[in-house]
């Protein structure tokens, strides 16, 4: 979380670190703020509270110049969302700017020893003690890099940091202490740029340093030097990345997010994209660094993540169990790197996130790489830290999400999941021949299921939403393959509706949730023609029988399941293997246009971040 962008060269910052700082707004936008640096020295400070709008407009009433500079989008940790909590953050005396990513978990401790050292402190935040301890370390005769290097030293956490000084103009220190999110140095003509990641420097740049945990640079208009955070140098040419471009506009939607709902067919078509063989049949994945044999030799399947792809991982797990027949579960991540988990050489550790950038599942898989297990990370971005950490990549292809709330990426992750389990089973021996041409002629057929899904219900969703707009919560009831998507739809609902809902397994209803039933409580219920739709539809009775609305999520012409609700919205039928991946369509749809109906900023909305790099 937070977005770090910063600029050194022939040109007014300003501009740029606005743009940078828009291109990194899905990280937090709780407030905004640059520094600028003349060629001087001297400093000027901006932020203001709130989206990057309001510091763009601060920037018209109060402008500031400077060739040099850093911005940071927020996303709150220790101190409210205010101007005075924003970053950049100075020192006592304004010769240090810091921006920060991370969460100084020894804080209390240093600002009681700054403080006592004469240093004042303004704001609410950790970060705070960064600027006032390099200023600190200058005042014991520390040149600038080696009182940042000395200061960094110091604190406990994970941090991206960026600095500037008043006495060393052109100059920016940037560093990294383990996974809290990544800084990069992007390479110009006769300029440099620092950013939290690489979608903020694609449009300037495709030569870029990653800096590793542990390692600093001092960034100069020509270039950068990179040491380790002991002070050794280390070689770190630039590589030259391959992103596409982002397709950030919204192409005649509301929002982004409507329109990546959109996009999932188009999305699960790329996710299969050379995956698939069918003479003879078998799955294709090429792209991870061994073969067969090492999928042949594991003989337990953990699959991490958070929030969403947490979600995803639980129907990893469970197509890894059906198809390869070894026992797989899904975890949290930030539980599993907390735990002294029993994984070894034959445990694949499969870890799922979108970003590649979430804190707590690149901890719990570099736990895993240590431990020695296999670690694979299916991931949509390429070159994020997930790619460089795990042994092998499975990219999700999903195209470029903005909305801050997964829709695409979690259709593409959970696909990428079906093909790995696929591929698995194949190289056991669970699958034959004909189970693996089946699963091939399967998984082909999803574009086109997410396509019918999208297509159906479109009259249903005003109608739902006039019904269900005061509703204040909701529980969200599913079995087997559809037990992850009633939590996901559940979450969807929660992010952008900011009203409270549940997903669960539904046989869990009748065990404490059916107490909160009642005729404001609406029930969506995942009834699809399955080997568990007569369970389903017991459950619903039993929900109706207390008074409690149902919406069930039915198979197309299932009377029985209409008959069992109040309310319908209706899926293709489809193979079993797919009905989540179908089945979670309209459950993002009535999220989406629920929130859209409460006027909530559904692409950006509230407390939320795209990217969590904070644990
Ligand atoms: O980038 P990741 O997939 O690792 O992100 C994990 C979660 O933070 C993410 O899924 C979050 O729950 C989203 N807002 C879901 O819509």
């Amino acid at each position: 979380m937070c977005g770090i962008f910063g600029y050194t060269g022939p040109d007014e910052a300003a501009p740029l670190l606005l743009t940078g700082l828009e291109r990194l707004a899905y990280r937090g936008y709780d407030s905004a703020g640059i520094a600028l640096q003349a060629p001087s020295g001297a400093l000027a400070v901006r932020k203001a509270a709130g989206r990057i709008g309001n510091l763009a407009a601060l920037m018209e009433r109060e402008p500031a110049a400077g060739t040099c500079g850093v911005g940071h989008t927020r996303w709150a940790t220790h101190g409210a969302p205010s101007d005075a909590n924003a970053h950049p953050h100075t020192d006592a005396a304004g010769r240090v700017v810091a921006v920060h990513n991370g969460i100084v978990e020894n804080q209390t401790e240093l600002r009681a020893r700054l403080v006592d050292a004469g240093y004042a402190f303004t704001s609410a935040t950790d970060t705070e003690v960064i600027p006032n301890l390099v200023a600190w370390h200058l005042d014991q005769g520390a040149s600038f890099p080696e009182a940042v290097r000395l200061a960094a030293r110091e604190l406990h956490g994970a941090h991206a940091i960026v600095c500037m000084h008043e006495g060393t103009p052109g100059v920016l220190v940037a560093l990294r202490i383990g996974h809290a999110g990544g800084a990069l140095v992007g390479h110009g003509a006769g300029a440099s740029l620092v950013a939290s990641d690489l979608t903020a420097l694609m449009p300037f740049t495709r030569s870029v340093t990653f800096l590793e945990p542990g390692q600093m640079a001092v960034v100069t208009p020509n270039g950068c030097a990179v040491s380790t955070l002991e002070g050794e140098p280390v070689e770190a040419a630039p590589r030259t990345v391959e992103a596409g471009e982002q397709a950030a506009a919204k192409g005649g939607y509301k929002h982004f997010m409507l329109k990546e709902i959109f996009e999932q067919p188009e999305s699960a078509t790329s996710a299969l994209r050379g995956r698939l063989a069918f003479d003879p049949p078998g799955v294709s994945l090429g792209e991870l660094p061994f073969g067969p044999e090492v999928l042949r030799a594991v003989d337990r399947a953990v699959l991490l993540g958070m929030g969403t792809s947490l979600n995803a991982a639980l129907l990893g797990a469970r197509y890894i169990e059906a198809l390869a027949r070894i026992p797989a579960g899904a975890e949290n991540a930030a539980e599993f790197r907390y735990r002294d988990p029993v994984v070894g050489p034959s445990t694949l550790v499969v870890a799922v996130t979108q970003s590649g950038e979430t804190a707590d599942t690149l901890e719990a898989l570099a736990l895993a790489r240590r431990a020695g297990a296999r670690t694979i990370a299916i991931t949509n971005t390429a070159n994020s830290q997930a790619t460089r950490m795990a042994e092998g990549t499975l990219l999700m292809h999903a195209g470029q999400e903005v909305g801050v709330a997964s829709s695409k990426t979690f259709v593409t992750s959970v696909e990428t999941m079906l093909l790995l389990a696929g591929a698995i089973g194949a190289a056991r021996g669970a699958l034959d021949e004909m189970g693996i041409a089946e699963l091939m002629e399967t998984a082909a057929r999803l574009p086109a299921l997410v396509g019918e899904a999208l297509a159906l219900n479109e009259q249903a969703y005003p109608h739902l939403v006039a019904r269900f707009l005061h509703a204040r919560r909701f529980l969200f009831l599913g079995r087997g393959l559809l037990e992850p998507i009633a939590r996901e739809g559940a979450l969807k609902l929660k992010e952008i509706s900011y009203v409270h809902a549940e997903g669960m397994a539904a046989a869990e209803m009748k065990h404490g949730p059916i107490a909160l039933v009642d005729a404001d409580t609406p029930t969506v219920a995942f009834v699809l023609r399955d080997g568990l739709h007569a369970k389903m539809l017991a459950n619903l009775a039993a929900v109706r029988a207390r008074g409690g609305p149902v919406l069930a999520i039915a198979t197309q012409g299932d009377t029985e399941a209409a008959e069992a609700a109040d309310e319908v919205l209706w899926v293709p039928p489809c193979p079993p293997l797919l009905a989540p991946l179908v089945a979670v369509v309209p459950a993002q749809l009535l999220a989406y246009h629920l929130a859209d109906a409460l006027g909530n900023d559904v692409d950006q909305p509230q407390n939320l971040a795209k990217s969590v790099t904070v644990e």
